[in-house]
């Protein structure tokens, strides 16, 4: 996510600005900027990349100034580069900006009819040209941003200026975080706490749907209606590298409680409910990609599960047949591409190499290629004819967790848009399978209820031996995905199998050392899968169970159940996907291991 930092006070506005976004720079970014007042005006710097190239311009070019805001930019529309950086300018406005905007295409359209010249390719600059708008309607530049807001749809926390109120910081909080620090004849606006706590502990979060008017002496808060609020301070304890983590232990669990709002942001602007229909812009025009005969996963890693995932998706919705390989095997082994397959790469980094070689294996062969992708203009998004992309944020820890559950969202999504495109369901069908997808965030929420269970039973297993985790059919995957997370975060060794194959091999390891996770959801093959588990019951197996239905059958065989929430059976692996983050997590934790950075692995693989 971006990061977003605000002073007014006596200092120097420009060296406040970027020690705070360098407090910020564990959130990852790909472009800088600061705005201050100056004698009358208001002087923009920016620059792609790291915040040393922000510092090398602004000593070559300074900017004087006692107020101002600054930004580092993690880029969902538009690619990184200085014009798409932050701040952004309309006439005498300034603005910063975290978050989507949904409608800023319409927006744009709108504003474009009214002369209005657009000089980047962010959803951004349409809020700077509506405040301006606003303000040469007669509105003073609260009232403007008040106005402005009531058209967004989105996400987003903002911070104003204007040229001719040097001694008026604005800002204002929809779903994105806002905090207000005070300081004495000084006070700071940030996305996060580390920003500003070099100089103040005293705070004000900003809640949804609520704005910030800020001066040298004073705050004040009122609703975007203009209510007044009245909030009193809070005094953060948190040292700077716990604030990094948002006051959790480790970003990883900061990442896996991230979800619910993760998966949010990747469905902003893609559901058209009433129409019982998914729009993915990104397609537009891509008959190709409607038109496949055939859809090739290709991954590594976490995001090949989701890809084994993304496979039932598209036969069981969209009736295409597919396929998945790894990487590192598709590049090499000369794969045979027939007329009209579509290959879908997916990675988080947008580095990965195995994958971006097998999307050169695929377009020499004739293949079109889309990516799915976390990470703007990465080499995977450039080299693909199209990209979807999951609106994760930057994930910091080792260990994939948001990614793939915003992966699976995304892939949901491109099943779901298959179907209708191709007249395999129809508008009636697919309004249940989107509004599951609506309430998927909250069922996630649920599942991030169960922590303090799962905590418990990492304690009392996490001197195990080994792990099996059983699964089937579209829940395989998952149980792959539980192994790989325990694997890589716990050093346990752990195998994913497909339930009904146990009996053909794995069954020889099961002992009271060597505990089974099953997923076990109510679906079609719930018998046959209580049957396996009393075959690991009978030779003496430990059965954690993970499912949306326990029955007295169930109780009877688990010594552990760990319960879901129901929904259709194309979203469960995601809720399945929760407690296997956690109890990994937990395991880890309780085995003193360096959880965010485990040993051996690098977040990028961009080597082969
Ligand atoms: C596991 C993990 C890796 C990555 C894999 C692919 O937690 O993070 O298995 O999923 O290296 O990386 P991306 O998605 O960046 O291509």
């Amino acid at each position: 996510m971006c990061g977003i930092i605000g002073y007014i006070g006596d200092r120097d506005a420009s060296t406040i600005l970027v020690q705070g976004l360098k407090r910020l720079e564990y959130r990852g970014y790909d472009s800088a900027g600061v705005a201050t007042f100056t004698e009358g005006t208001i002087p923009v710097r920016r620059c792609l990349g790291k915040l040393e190239n922000l510092e090398r311009l602004l000593r070559d070019d300074p900017i004087e100034g006692k107020v101002g805001i600054g930004h580092t930019r993690w880029a969902t529309h538009g690619r990184p580069s200085e014009e798409n950086a932050h701040p952004h300018r309309a006439g005498k406005v300034v603005v910063i900006h975290n978050g989507i905007i949904e409608n800023y295409l319409e927006l744009r359209a709108h504003l474009g009819k009214l002369g209005r010249k657009f000089t980047s390719e962010t959803d951004t600059e349409v809020i700077s040209h509506l405040i301006e708008e606003a303000v040469l309607s007669g509105r003073d530049i609260v009232a403007a941003t008040r106005e402005a807001i009531a058209q967004l749809e989105g996400s987003f926390s903002i911070v104003v200026m204007h040229q001719d109120d040097p001694e008026t910081l604005v800002a204002a909080k929809s779903a994105t975080p806002i905090v207000i620090g005070l300081g004495e004849g000084e006070n700071f606006i940030a996305s996060d706490i580390p920003a500003i706590l070099d100089h103040t502990r005293r705070v004000l979060f900003l809640e949804d749907g609520e704005m910030a008017v800020v001066r040298r002496d004073g705050v004040t808060l009122t609703t975007f209606a203009g209510e007044p609020v009245s909030r009193e301070p809070r005094v953060v304890s948190w040292d700077p590298v716990t604030a990094q983590k948002g006051g959790y232990r480790h970003f990883l669990l900061k990442e896996i409680h991230e979800q619910p709002q993760a998966i949010i942001d990747t469905m902003r602007g893609r559901l058209l409910q009433e129409e019982g229909d998914v729009s993915l812009d990104e397609l537009a025009g891509c008959e190709w990609a409607t038109n496949a005969k055939r859809i090739t996963f290709v991954a590594c890693g976490t995001a090949w599960h989701a890809c084994q995932v993304g496979k039932y998706f598209v036969e069981q919705i969209a009736r295409i047949p597919s396929d998945v390989d790894y990487g590192s095997e598709f590049r090499y082994r000369d794969p045979v591409i027939e007329d009209g397959t579509v290959v879908v790469v997916v990675s988080q980094s947008g580095e990965t190499a195995d994958t971006l070689a097998a999307i050169e294996a695929a377009r020499e062969r004739g293949a079109k290629v889309i990516a799915i992708c976390n990470v703007v203009d990465s080499s995977i998004a450039r080299r693909a004819d199209a990209v979807i992309y999951t609106h994760a944020g930057p994930e910091i820890s080792v260990a994939s967790t948001k990614a793939f559950t915003t992966q699976l969202t995304v892939l949901y999504l491109l099943g779901l848009f298959l179907a209708r495109r191709r007249g395999v369901v129809d508008a009636e069908a697919a309004a249940p399978l989107i509004a599951d997808l609506v309430n998927l965030p909250s069922h996630v929420e649920e599942c991030l209820r169960r922590e303090r269970a799962i905590e418990k039973i990492a304690k009392k297993y996490g001197d195990a031996r080994g792990f099996l985790y059983l699964g089937r059919g579209i829940n395989y995957p998952i149980a792959l995905e539980g192994a790989l997370k325990l694997k890589e975060i716990s050093y346990i060794h752990a195998e994913g199998y497909a339930a009904g194959e146990m009996k053909h091999g794995p069954i020889a390891l099961i002992t009271e050392q060597v505990p089974v996770v099953v997923l076990l959801p109510k679906d079609a093959v719930y018998g046959k899968s209580l049957s396996n588990m009393k075959e690991v019951e009978s030779r003496g197996g430990r059965i954690i169970a993970v499912t949306d239905s326990p029955s007295a059958e169930l109780e009877d065989i688990a010594w552990e159940i760990i319960q879901v929430p129901t929904t259709n059976p194309c979203l469960l692996p995601v809720l399945l996907t929760i407690p296997m983050q956690l109890l990994a997590y937990y395991i880890a934790v309780y085995r003193g291991t360096d959880v965010d950075q485990p040993r051996n692995l690098a977040k990028s693989v961009t080597v082969e």
